[in-house]
């Protein structure tokens, strides 16, 4: 129990004193929030933890269930930023969410690719904002966790096609699934070391071309090696946008920590 009542406090702390039931309770009854999710928001802590307790990934599930409605992403997403406001996770924040959801739009994609889906929220926002018509394929290299991120995007009603695979050897696969188009947008939010090596294998693959726009999490926290360096003209024309790293915890001694996203656009070569 020790650290589960440190973890909220840490949480708490974290967020510069705000209480997170209160900036939840504020938006129940706005678009997304059932009535059991604004019932879920108003949990004490300890009530919280006891109904919804956290061991595996797959807890996340009965949680969605009884919290957001089926076939409605909103009130997944809803759902899953309370579940990582009480459980901080990997997941990405809902201020990196939002940049994410703008850069898909922006961005228009036939094929979205994300390669690190853990238990599918940024997939769910990023099928949510897809056009109809576009294709969206996660790369995820553990089974369990592919497998509740598959749930997590089947209970919103949405569409996404699972590689369960190591983000270095999934190119075969996805040249299978793109054909002879080019991926359109590419979401990295995997092994950070891993960016740059990654990024090159699918431009090698020419799965990444002209005009393929590449939003990176995590590229000043924890950082992502070589990546920034690469991303630049001729290659790459690159936007930072600020957002504090999401997983306040341990790693990050309970304190906020700036991050941000970068916004990257594959340039043409002059040998392509
Ligand atoms: C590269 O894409 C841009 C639009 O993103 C387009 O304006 C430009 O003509 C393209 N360049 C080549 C060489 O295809």
């Amino acid at each position: 129990m020790l650290w589960l009542s440190v973890l909220a406090t840490g949480r708490r702390a974290a967020i510069g004193g705000l209480c997170v039931s209160t900036s939840f309770a504020a938006t129940a009854g706005s678009a997304g929030v059932s009535r059991p999710l604004a019932d879920a928001i108003l949990l004490s802590d300890a009530d919280f933890y006891a109904q919804f307790p956290y061991r595996t990934v797959a807890d996340v599930l009965p949680f969605l269930r009884e919290c957001a409605r089926e076939g409605d992403p909103d009130s997944v997403v809803a759902a899953l930023d309370l579940w990582a406001a009480r459980y901080p996770m990997y997941q990405i924040s809902a201020t990196k969410g939002a940049i994410l959801d703008g850069a898909l739009r922006r961005a228009s994609p036939n094929i979205a690719v994300e390669i690190g889906s853990f238990i599918g929220y940024s997939a769910v926002r990023m099928a949510r904002a897809l056009p109809r018509t576009a294709r969206l394929v996660c790369v995820e290299a553990s089974p369990d966790f592919a497998e509740v991120a598959r749930s997590v995007v089947a209970y919103a009603g949405l569409d996404a096609t699972f590689v369960v695979a190591k983000a270095s050897d999934c190119v075969p696969r996805l040249a299978e699934l793109a054909g002879d188009d080019p991926i359109d947008f590419l979401f990295l939010d995997h092994a950070k070391e891993a960016y740059l090596a990654d990024l090159q294998r699918l431009e090698a693959a020419n799965l990444v071309r002209n005009g393929t726009v590449v939003l990176a999490d995590n590229v000043r926290y924890p950082g992502a090696p070589g990546f920034l360096d690469y991303v630049v003209p001729p290659r790459y024309d690159t936007q930072l946008v600020d957002a504090p790293y999401e997983a306040v915890g341990w790693e990050t001694n309970w304190k906020v920590v700036d991050d941000a996203m970068s916004i990257s656009t594959r340039l043409a070569l002059l040998s392509q």
